[in-house]
């Protein structure tokens, strides 16, 4: 079930390093590609770092519109997740091609995908020095949700009953790891 998570916790979405499918929309054209390389940057307000190649259409569509999405897929998701992650929107409507099924995010009403365990809305933080330099962007976050099946009271809760929903963490060449055993420090 989709609930809200409190932009104070929405950080910790991203915290360990899942792969997320980057979305932006702009003038009736919508996009999705995957990235691996994410992390949360400052505390308050939310923000967060992720490296989206200057090349893409994502990028394109990213400064033009000034915001994003980041969807965390889960091992349902594992091919759709490289599928996006293979080919450029410029030639195609990802969405279409997938049947990628969709609900509209609460603020930003960017295209949100259906089957993730979270997702986030962003508004892009432009940096004009460094937008020719580099590949990363920031945005802050401005809504944030999760399943509650897997992120409840600010946590995630990686179980055996919910593997559907555990995050993907790339390892390379279309292999990927799930949080599958969780420690706990001091006791
Ligand atoms: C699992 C996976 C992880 C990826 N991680 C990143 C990443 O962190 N940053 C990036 O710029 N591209 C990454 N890519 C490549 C982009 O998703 C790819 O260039 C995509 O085709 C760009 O699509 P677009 O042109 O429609 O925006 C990744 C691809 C895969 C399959």
């Amino acid at each position: 079930m989709r609930r809200d998570v409190a932009l104070a916790h929405a950080s910790r979405l991203v915290n360990h390093g899942p792969t997320v499918l980057v979305v932006t929309e702009h003038a009736g054209r919508r996009n999705v590609m995957a990235a691996a390389w994410s992390m949360p940057v400052e505390f308050t307000p939310p923000r967060i770092a992720v490296v989206v190649d200057k090349k893409t259409f994502t990028r394109e569509l990213l400064a033009a519109s000034g915001r994003f999405a980041l969807c965390l897929p889960c091992p349902p998701l594992v091919d759709l997740s490289c599928a996006v992650g293979s080919s450029s929107g410029r030639d195609e409507d990802k969405f279409q091609r997938h049947r990628i099924a969709h609900f509209p995010g609460p603020v930003l009403g960017l295209p949100l995908i259906e089957g993730c365990s979270a997702w986030l809305e962003l508004r892009h933080l432009p940096e004009p020095h460094a937008e020719d330099a580099y590949d990363t962007v920031f945005g802050e976050v401005v809504s944030a949700q999760a399943d509650d099946r897997v992120f409840a009271q600010g946590r995630w809760s990686f179980r055996d009953d919910n593997a559907d929903l555990h995050t993907l963490h790339h390892l390379g060449a279309g292999r990927f790891a799930v949080p599958s055993r969780v420690l706990s420090a001091g006791g």
